[in-house]
């Protein structure tokens, strides 16, 4: 595989990097350190670093040559609300705080790149190295994109990545289209009566209530939506009662609702709210969904796709490239990047030799740091292909 030699030079220092990135998560909007550290690394290698985009995102500006082409490529920051349990050296030092989606394997193969580009300025043109906060459902790449990110820092096309624990190490996808689904967020708010729990007959119980809703809300996507759509429905969190001899007066439901495309995604709102009125009003209860929109899909356009693909042939041969794969019902909020300007969004294989498979968002979720000379090598050759030397 012929990652960039002087890249594969650096991967115990990359390696470094990121572990230590891994032992101080921190959430989404407060990636002080870590916005921090990249500010500094960036401008020890002479990159123009601009701070305080949606909070603690930052863009590294590289120029060289005349060419007034320009790309973007974009790391997220963020870590997510959760303990690990790897027990590794590395391993997080806050209770509460874990990046359990790899996102510091993303920010170091990005750093890596950066540092390359600086170094050997292969290329004519200007790259913008993108820093995101908050990924994990707080839309720091939204907040960026309406904050005139790409008014700011015109690019002709905006790349990132994600590691992947299903795909073996030496596998990129670039997939045109689809490739992540919308992701919405739902509360349900029964309201009952409450009362005596040796007297049910007095009260609507809304724990009944809701648990006829959630099981009714089933039937949405197998019965109600077309079997070639795909839909998520999962009632996450059910919240009700103080006392084990008192029915409650009001119970409540969380969740998350995944499509992938904008029609399935008003119907199914519609048909959620039909299904929980109409089932709480059979019990003489009453419900309110509050429906709330979240990322959009992340489409990959054809011709940054094919850009991506021909890159990341160079790095781990066209015959690992894999240009077919159903989408992921998984949100990404690299989407409001991709509506801004034609975008590809890839995914790197990290499973090897029994490790990199644990899933993400998982406790023992661990980034296999043997990916972090193929990200950077592949970000870099695409820099190099897209912005070439006259
Ligand atoms: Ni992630």
């Amino acid at each position: 595989m012929p990652a960039i030699n002087s890249i594969v030079a650096t991967a115990d220092e990359m390696t470094a990097w990121r572990r230590d990135l891994h032992a101080h998560p921190e959430l989404g909007f407060e990636e002080v350190r870590t916005s921090d550290i990249v500010a500094q690394k960036l401008a020890s290698w002479g990159i123009e670093v601009t701070r305080g985009l949606a909070t603690t995102g930052l863009v590294g500006t590289l120029r060289n040559g005349t060419s007034s082409r320009a790309i973007g490529i974009r790391a997220d920051m963020d870590a997510l609300p959760m303990t690990e349990a790897t027990g590794f050296d590395h391993a997080s030092r806050t209770p509460g705080r874990m990046h359990a989606c790899g996102h510091d394997g993303h920010t170091t193969m990005l750093l890596g790149a950066a540092r390359h580009l600086a170094e050997t300025r292969n290329f004519d043109g200007t790259v913008h190295f993108i820093f995101q906060p908050a990924e994990e459902g707080g839309g720091g790449g939204r907040i960026m994109v309406e904050e005139g990110l790409f008014d700011r820092f015109p690019c002709d096309m905006v790349f990132g990545l994600h590691n992947d624990t299903t795909l073996p190490v030496g596998t990129i996808t670039a997939v045109e289209g689809r490739v992540c689904a919308a992701a919405d967020r739902f509360w349900v708010h029964i309201t009952g009566r409450g009362g005596h729990a040796a007297a049910p007959h007095r009260s609507i119980d809304p724990v009944v209530v809701g648990s006829h809703i959630v099981l009714a809300l089933q039937s949405i996507v197998s019965r109600r939506t077309s079997p070639l759509d795909s839909v998520v429905i999962s009632v996450t969190q059910f919240h009700a009662g103080s006392a084990g001899n008192v029915i409650p007066e009001e119970a409540v439901l969380n969740g998350t609702v995944r499509t992938l495309r904008a029609e399935v995604q008003d119907e199914i709102e519609g048909l959620m709210r039909q299904v929980i009125e109409a089932t709480a009003a059979a019990h003489g209860a009453t419900a309110v969904l509050d429906y709330g929109r979240g990322y959009p899909p992340v489409v990959n356009n054809p011709a940054a796709t094919e850009r991506a693909a021909r890159a990341a042939a160079r790095v781990v041969g066209v015959e690992n490239v894999l240009r077919e794969r159903l989408p992921g019902m998984g949100g990404e909020d690299f989407s409001y990047m991709a509506q801004r300007v034609p975008g590809c969004f890839l995914r790197v294989g990290q499973v090897a030799n029994g490790r990199g498979a644990v899933a993400a968002h998982h406790p023992l979720y661990d980034f296999n740091d043997d990916i972090l000379p193929l990200g950077a090598s592949l970000w870099a050759s695409l820099v190099e292909q897209e912005l070439p030397r006259g």
